[in-house]
């Protein structure tokens, strides 16, 4: 056995073999199974996507709708589920009730044949109609109000927007919230899927997986990032103050969100297609004045930090297509999960299939045969 040396973060170590998606950060190339994020953002759709990463095919038109249907069956919420969302505090972030109620669905749903294609199925259906219901539901709760139950004569994306915002969204709004849901469905072997496949390894059902990945996309750090975004160009405020709350950032060595990234050394593909849907939405339904602040922000970054690879990452974009979608900021992060669970159940899936339990080593830094010193010589 080869002792490697220890890299903080797990840097550059492969943690695992995958053909679910691929990334060059140096190009900005993303691919689920081999065909790049602009092919699918402009030509399929989320589920769609979805199916692809899961059963490594494009479903053909009936094996498509019938997944679709499936999930349009399964969008609604056991009355218990909702009533225990009740007992939330209105103040708890969205991220944690979703972690919450990802994991309770193990205890509805507790029956384990991770060795039966059928049990697999009906996971990955009931996760992903189940998802955005629970987010949408929560939102509305957490406002004294009673949630919105799924319409079937809604698309995936357009049932959510619908669920949320209590009315039927227009349909450019729905389509390019599809189009989100389809950018940020996958991304190799980042923290929020390493975590789902760490508990994937254990054998565990798939819901306490989905949940495990949730409670790790939550940080600031990781899908946190866009929340974070938002709330700096609240508080630059102006496109004049940008430069030099930016220098001031520089100076105290402040991380500056949305930018930078582990793998990419220049602008993420998918801030490149995030920025056209954000002018598209602006077009035809009005100015953001926080746009003219990101793409300030975004010039002064480059000139600055661009020749160590900070360039936007895909949340410095995100944020301002969600707010235009009538998205709270607090829900950016699950609106991610939304999305990200089509990714994490497709490595579940793939990690089941040549399993092998995740038990990396250490290098211990503590003290050997130390003495036991008894609590009065303390
Ligand atoms: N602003 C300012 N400086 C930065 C930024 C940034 N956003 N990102 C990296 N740097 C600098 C660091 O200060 C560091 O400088 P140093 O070498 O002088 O100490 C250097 O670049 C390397 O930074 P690391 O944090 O070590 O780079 P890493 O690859 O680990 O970081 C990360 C990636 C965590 C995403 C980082 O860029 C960051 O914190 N960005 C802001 C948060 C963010 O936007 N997160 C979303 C990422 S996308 C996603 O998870 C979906």
């Amino acid at each position: 056995m080869t002792v490697c040396e220890y890299r903080a973060g797990l840097e550059g170590v492969p943690a695992t073999q995958s053909s679910i998606s691929f990334v060059d950060g140096q190009k900005g190339i993303l691919e689920y199974r081999g065909i790049p994020i602009q092919e699918l953002a402009e030509k399929s759709t989320f589920l769609e996507t979805a199916y692809l990463l899961i059963w490594n095919e494009l479903p053909n038109a009936e094996d498509l709708g019938t997944f679709e249907t499936e999930i349009r069956y399964h969008r609604r919420l056991k009355y218990r589920i909702r009533d225990m969302m009740k007992c939330f505090p209105e103040s708890g972030h969205p991220m944690d009730a979703l972690q919450a109620c990802a994991a309770a669905l193990g205890l509805f749903y507790s029956r384990r044949a991770l060795d039966d294609p059928a049990y697999i199925r009906a996971a990955v259906v009931r996760l992903l109609a189940k998802v955005p219901t629970m987010v949408a539901a929560f939102q509305l709760m957490r406002k004294g109000n009673d949630p919105v139950q799924p319409r079937d004569d809604l698309g995936y994306a357009a049932n959510f927007l619908y669920m949320l915002n209590e009315q039927e969204p227009d349909p450019l709004a729905a389509h390019i919230f599809d189009v989100c849901l389809t950018l940020h469905a996958e991304h190799t072997i980042n923290a929020s899927t390493f975590s789902a496949m760490v508990t994937a390894s254990t054998l565990t059902d798939p819901y306490a997986v989905i949940a495990s990945a949730v409670g790790t996309l939550a940080g600031p750090l990781h899908g946190g990032a866009a929340e974070e975004v938002i709330l700096m160009l609240e508080e630059i405020g102006s496109v004049e103050n940008v430069r030099p709350y930016l220098e001031h950032c520089m100076e105290h060595k402040t991380k500056i969100m949305g930018f930078g990234h582990r793998v990419y050394k220049v602008k993420d593909p998918r801030a490149i297609i995030l920025q056209q849907l954000a002018e598209q939405l602006f077009d035809k339904f009005g100015q953001d004045k926080y746009y003219d602040i990101a793409v300030e922000m975004e010039h002064v970054v480059a000139e600055k930090l661009g020749h160590r690879g900070i360039y936007p990452n895909v949340d410095f974009y995100s944020g301002l297509v969600y707010r235009k979608l009538g998205i709270p900021t607090d829900l950016f992060t699950p609106v991610f999960a939304i999305s990200r669970t089509a990714g994490w159940l497709a490595h579940w899936k793939e990690q089941l299939a040549e399993n092998r339990i995740f038990r990396p080593t250490q290098i211990y830094t503590g003290l050997h045969s130390a003495p036991y010193v008894p609590i009065e010589q303390r």
